[in-house]
């Protein structure tokens, strides 16, 4: 039987009842709420527009909900249908800025962003996703124009943290295969092996800076923290994970703290990030945090 749970946001925060649903590890989130129409109005690149107060639903997986007479409607959904469109822009997005001057640098920069191995995407998902379950209608007193220009901004703002949190990512990734000295990395050569370490180093390096120049683009000094500190994390759980002594390796608290930084921190921090930039409270903010963190680490926050 699938577990799960609806995990519904604070009503005074969000009020149009959206709620996120989590399922067995190994099934994608969903976000859903009670409308069962989805608009597809295309603006920002490939976004699928759902602001009749929530009308959206991340397909995949058979979930629950209660509809308005309280009864439960069970649905199949697909959790990429709604951002499929929006990842295949943001990985053209991606392969623009990771473009490098020296030709050497630039193709091992560009190495895990070509068509057909990007990975899964699974971090740019749930942070699109996020942003689709966070992001309040503009209700301001404002034509509709400038409603939708400040929408469409929002959404910018939001594909650029995934767009972020990936550069990240694939970093850490890059310097994780010279550590482990790795053959393979998505079904081909590992770029210490096809290009040596030194240079897989520096284009984890590089990937770095071009984050750090997208983040500051961004011009908000808190989400540029918890970028910062979804980075240090990493280093720390990888360090972590190579220092274990003994005593370590049989404490699962340990085990958990590892986790958390070497895989839950960059993900929690950038669904807090999407949290802060949509202008959501601390407190819907925290939960997009907690959301991200389980996520990865299922029930870390109950052992730790
Ligand atoms: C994969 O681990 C590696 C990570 C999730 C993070 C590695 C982090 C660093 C090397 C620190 C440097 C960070 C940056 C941002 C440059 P794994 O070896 O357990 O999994 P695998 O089988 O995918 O290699
Ligand atoms: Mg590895």
């Amino acid at each position: 039987m699938v577990s799960r749970f609806i995990y519904r946001f604070s009503r005074g925060s969000l009020k149009h009842c959206r709620s996120i649903v989590r399922c067995q590890p190994g099934h994608l989130p969903f976000l859903s709420n009670n409308c069962s129409s989805i608009p597809s109005t295309d603006r920002v690149w490939g976004y699928q527009e759902t602001n009749c107060l929530g009308s959206h639903a991340i397909h995949g997986i058979s979930y629950q909900v209660h509809n308005e007479r309280s009864s439960i409607i069970e649905e199949q959904v697909d959790p990429f249908s709604l951002v499929a469109e929006e990842l295949s822009i943001l990985a053209n997005r991606l392969r623009a800025m990771v473009v490098a001057e020296v030709p050497k640098l630039a193709s091992a920069a560009e190495y895990f962003f070509k068509m057909g191995v990007e990975g899964k995407r699974f971090r740019p998902t749930v942070i699109l996703l996020m942003a689709t379950a966070l992001n309040m209608p503009i209700t301001k007193s404002a034509s509709d124009g400038v409603i939708d220009t400040l929408s469409d901004e929002l959404r910018k703002r939001q594909q650029c943290i995934a767009e972020i949190t990936e550069m990240i990512y694939v970093a850490s990734l890059l310097h994780d295969d010279v550590l482990d000295d790795a053959e393979t990395r998505r079904g081909i050569g590992a770029l210490n092996v096809v290009m040596g370490n030194k240079i897989a180093v520096l284009a984890g390096d590089f990937l770095l800076s071009r984050a750090c120049v997208a983040l500051a683009s961004l011009e908000n000094t808190e989400v540029v923290s918890l970028l910062a500190t979804a980075v240090e994390h990493l280093v720390t759980g990888e360090t972590m994970q190579m220092s274990t002594t003994r005593e370590q390796r049989c404490s699962i608290e340990y085990y958990l703290q590892k986790t958390y930084y070497k895989t839950a921190s960059l993900i929690s921090n950038s669904c807090k990030a999407i949290a802060l930039l949509a202008g959501q409270t601390a407190e819907v903010s925290l939960l997009a945090y907690d959301y991200g963190r389980n996520l990865v680490c299922d029930h870390l926050c109950s052992l730790i």
